[in-house]
């Protein structure tokens, strides 16, 4: 059941002060999100009591290790509907889709090709097709956004044709908040040849994530925005492409066989994770689906709507204020905003004073703020704690900032 007030109880960060006299009033999850109870426990249980490396001893202690960490592989494949060898573990988004550039796109592009991605990508789904462009001679084009920040497919045509071997798009954005029409997209890349690869980072820990029912070739996402830890996170692959893929990277555990001449690979999910992996982290996500799993992911994602919906009014009562990205009603939880004659770096430390913690910068998103021909944005962003006491307290202390800001 979503009880806000028994769910405040479940993250025991919630209780500290930010400042002394100060309570913390955390509005930063879409950076980073805090950990109930529960993920924290099941970590500290591992190290406790059954501390070990996985898949390698025949001791009782490996053997529960690895029952854990492998049960939580599962429980992470149930939360995003994906077989168990589809579901790979690595370290957080980022390595996913390097994972995914490196290992198909050295295999699969060539001079002439062409990746698309969009302006309101994160740089972690920019970078990594720009360096595999410069190695394999293909092409990075991009399709830009409107006024309100929504994708804008007017010219798809154009820009997504034969040529286009790859389109990786993200499925919320980290700083309009947009939700993307992920399935249409991934039709749309079908339609031509190519192989959709969904940056799954602002969703997955949000709302209801099926990559069959997206039919997404490729999704990613992080264990730390979702009430887990950090260190991990998790590449979906369909299981035809991820076999045909070399591995990303050679070491223990994603071999089969090895002699000094040649080695030959294990079997998926094992084949892309080299070497010791993070294993309290992984059983740490494992316990993270778990609990958002109790909660219903349909309730978390209810639940960021309304806040975002108040919150969305709240603010726009501040003088000055404008959230960028579309309404209330078409974003995820979070409302990234600047105030005239404000830098958004003074704005977080003034805010931070109340105990008030919102991220300030370019959200790893600088091709975004270029084109909006700002540097940078405050963001503001929600989670299943989140209150709508604590947006009040927002808008009064953005009431504050101008004050002292003589604005
Ligand atoms: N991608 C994370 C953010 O948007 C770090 O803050």
């Amino acid at each position: 059941m979503f009880d806000i007030a028994t769910i405040r109880q479940q993250f025991p960060i919630l209780t500290v002060e930010a400042h002394p006299g100060v309570p913390l009033i955390y509005l930063d999850s879409a950076a980073s999100s805090q950990k109930p109870t529960a993920v924290i426990e099941a970590m500290n249980a591992y190290y406790r009591t059954y501390n070990s490396n996985v898949h390698r001893g025949i001791h009782a202690l490996s053997e529960a290790a690895t029952d854990a960490y492998e049960s939580a592989r599962q429980q992470i494949a149930d939360f995003i509907n994906a077989d168990y060898a589809e579901t790979i573990f690595t370290r957080n988004a980022t390595e996913s889709i390097n994972l995914i550039a490196y290992s198909w796109g050295r295999q699969n592009l060539q001079p002439g090709d062409e990746i698309l991605i969009t302006a309101m990508e994160h740089h972690a789904n920019i970078v990594p097709w720009q360096i595999i462009s410069e190695m394999t001679g293909a092409t990075v084009r991009h399709i830009p956004f409107t006024a309100d920040g929504t994708l804008d497919l007017s010219n798809l045509d154009t820009l997504l044709t034969e040529r286009t071997k790859l389109f990786a798009f993200t499925a919320v954005s980290n700083v309009f908040g947009t939700i993307n029409p992920v399935r249409q997209l991934v039709d749309a890349a079908h339609a031509v040849g190519a192989i959709a690869v969904v940056d799954g980072a602002q969703a997955v820990p949000h709302s209801p994530v099926d990559v069959k029912a997206w039919d997404a070739d490729f999704m990613v996402f992080s264990s730390h925005k979702m009430g887990g830890p950090t260190g991990v996170g998790i590449l979906y692959g369909k299981c035809a492409l991820l076999e045909a893929m070399p591995p990303y990277m050679g070491g223990g555990d994603m071999i089969r066989r090895v002699s000094l001449e040649k080695s030959t690979w294990n079997e998926l999910p094992y084949k892309f994770e080299a070497g010791t992996p993070a294993i309290a982290e992984g059983i740490g996500l494992g316990a993270a689906v778990t609990y958002l799993s109790a909660l219903g992911m349909e309730n978390v994602h209810a639940h960021e709507q309304t806040i975002t919906h108040y919150a969305y009014e709240a603010m726009h009562t501040v003088p000055g204020l404008t959230i960028i990205g579309p309404g209330a009603a078409e974003r995820g939880g979070l409302c990234a905003f600047t105030l005239a004659g404000a830098h958004p770096h003074d704005i977080a430390q003034l805010l931070d004073e109340d105990g008030i913690a919102v991220r300030a910068g370019h959200h790893c998103a600088m091709p975004l703020h270029k084109i909006l021909g700002i540097s940078a944005t405050a963001r503001a962003s929600f989670y299943v704690h989140t209150t709508t006491t604590e947006i009040d307290q927002l808008v009064t202390s953005l009431h504050r900032v101008r004050k002292i800001l003589r604005l």
